[in-house]
C-alpha cells in the first residue's frame, strides 16, 4: 500500500519572487495549466495583497484551472486574508495559506514581539480564514530555525484553531537532513494533528533542499512543497522534478505522487522560457547533460546496457532518448556507434584507421558534431 505524497507547486509565487522570473498574467494561466496537466494537487498561484496583478493573476487561474486547489498566501493579517478570499472567489478548490514568523529572530527582529502573541496571532489569522475556506494552510515561517517545544505549541494551536495543513518551511536552507526529518517526527509524536498533515518547504541555501523535504516525507510529512527548476528565492526551493522522479525511482519506499512524470521536460522548458531563466547543464532530471555520456568507459557500458549508468529512463521524464556525447574522451564504441546511426558501417581495421584522426579533432574542436564525423571518414557532404 503505497503512501500519497501531495504535490504542492509555489513555481507562481516563491518562484516567481526571483528578480527577473515576473510574468504576466496570460504566462501564468499558460504555466498554471501546465502544472495541471502534470498533475499536482495544489498551485500556489501568487500573493493577491501585495499588487493589483497578483491579485489578477490569483483570479485568472482560478477561472482557468479545473482541478488542482488553488492556493494564495497571505501575512498573517486580516486585510490579506479578506483579499485573498475575494481573490480565490472563482476557484473550484480553494486554499488560504497563512502564516508568520516563529523563529526568536523573526520574533524580535521582525515582530519585536514575543512568543505568546505570536501563538494568540497565529490562532486568530487561521480561523479568520477558515471563516471564508475550509482548506487553510498555516505556515510557520523560518521553523528550521525555531525550536522544536516551540514550533509543536505553534502547530497545536492552529490545528486546534482549523488548520487542515501546517506548513514547516525551512526558509533559510539551514537545516540538515537528520535535523529536519528529526523535526517533522517531533511534531508528529508531540502534536494531536487531527486529520490536518504536515507540509514540507524547504530552500537551497545549502544544497540540502531535496534531501530535507525527502527526510521530511519520510518522517511524516504529507505534502512537498515545490517549484519546477527549483527557481525561487535566493538559491531557489525543493524542485518538483527531484522529488517526484526520487520518489519514482524508489518505489520500495512506499510513496506515491500524482506527477505524471512524462510531461516533466516539456514543462521544466515552459517555466525556463518564460522565465527567462536558463536551467543549468548539470542539473539533475532537467539538465541538458543529464542523461548525455561523454566519457569513453561510460558511453561503451551504455551502449552495452543502459542499466550500467542510467538510473531513470529518459522517456520516464519526457525526453526522447538519452545522448551518447562525442568528445576526446569517447571510445571507439561511441565513434562506431554513431557512425552505424549515420548509416556508415566500418569494419574494424577501418575504424582503427579513423579513430585516431577522431581523437585528434576532438582535441581541437570541442564541438564534434555529424557532418565532422562524415567528412572523417570520407562521406562528407562535399565528397559525394
Ligand atoms: O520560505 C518560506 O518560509 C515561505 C513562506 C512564506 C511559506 O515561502
Ligand atoms: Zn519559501
Amino acid at each position: 500500500m503505497m503512501e500519497r505524497i501531495y504535490v504542492f507547486d509555489t513555481t507562481l509565487r516563491d518562484g516567481e519572487q526571483v528578480p527577473g522570473c515576473q510574468l504576466n498574467t496570460i504566462e501564468k494561466i499558460q504555466v498554471a495549466k501546465a502544472l495541471e496537466l502534470l498533475g499536482v494537487d495544489v498551485i500556489e498561484a501568487g500573493f493577491p495583497v501585495s499588487s493589483p496583478g497578483d491579485f489578477n493573476s490569483v483570479v485568472e487561474i482560478s477561472k482557468a484551472v479545473t482541478w488542482p486547489v488553488i492556493c494564495a498566501l497571505t501575512r498573517a493579517v486580516e486585510k490579506d486574508i479578506e483579499v485573498a478570499a475575494e481573490a480565490l472567489k472563482y476557484a473550484k478548490r480553494k486554499r488560504i495559506h497563512t502564516g508568520i514568523g516563529t523563529s526568536d529572530a523573526h520574533i524580535k527582529y521582525k515582530f519585536n514581539s514575543n512568543r505568546e502573541e505570536i501563538i494568540e496571532r497565529a490562532v486568530k489569522a487561521t480561523r479568520f480564514a477558515r471563516r471564508f475556506v475550509d482548506d487553510v494552510e498555516f505556515y510557520a515561517e523560518d521553523a528550521g530555525r525555531t525550536d522544536n517545544e516551540y514550533l509543536a505549541r505553534v502547530v497545536q494551536a492552529v490545528v486546534d484553531a482549523g488548520a487542515t495543513v501546517v506548513n514547516i518551511p525551512d526558509t533559510t536552507g539551514y537545516c540538515f537532513p537528520d535535523e529536519y526529518g528529526a523535526k517533522i517526527k517531533y511534531l508528529i509524536d508531540h502534536v494531536d494533528m487531527k486529520s490536518a498533515i504536515l507540509s514540507t518547504h524547504c530552500h537551497q541555501d545549502l544544497g540540502m533542499a531535496t534531501a530535507n523535504t525527502l527526510s521530511g516525507v519520510i518522517n511524516g510529512a504529507r505534502q512537498v512543497e515545490v517549484t519546477i527548476n527549483g527557481i525561487g528565492e535566493r538559491a531557489g526551493n525543493t524542485s518538483l522534478e527531484e522529488v517526484a522522479m526520487a520518489l519514482k525511482s524508489h518505489k520500495e519506499r512506499g510513496f506515491d505522487t500524482n506527477i505524471n512524470t512524462q510531461k516533466i521536460y516539456d514543462t521544466s522548458r515552459l517555466v525556463s522560457a518564460l522565465m527567462n531563466m536558463p536551467v543549468q547543464p548539470n542539473k539533475a532530471i532537467v539538465g541538458r547533460n543529464a542523461f548525455a555520456h561523454s566519457s569513453g568507459i561510460h558511453q561503451d557500458g551504455v551502449l552495452k546496457n543502459v542499466a550500467t549508468y542510467e538510473i531513470i529512463n529518459p522517456k520516464d521524464v519526457g525526453i526522447d532518448d538519452n545522448a551518447i556525447v562525442l568528445t576526446a574522451r569517447s571510445g571507439r564504441a561511441a565513434l562506431k556507434n554513431r557512425l552505424t546511426l549515420l548509416g556508415v558501417q566500418l569494419e574494424n581495421d577501418k575504424l582503427d584507421e579513423v579513430y585516431p584522426k577522431f581523437l585528434d579533432l576532438a582535441d581541437r574542436k570541442k564541438d564534434i558534431n555529424d557532418d565532422d564525423i562524415l567528412i572523417l571518414v570520407g562521406r562528407g557532404a562535399h565528397l559525394h
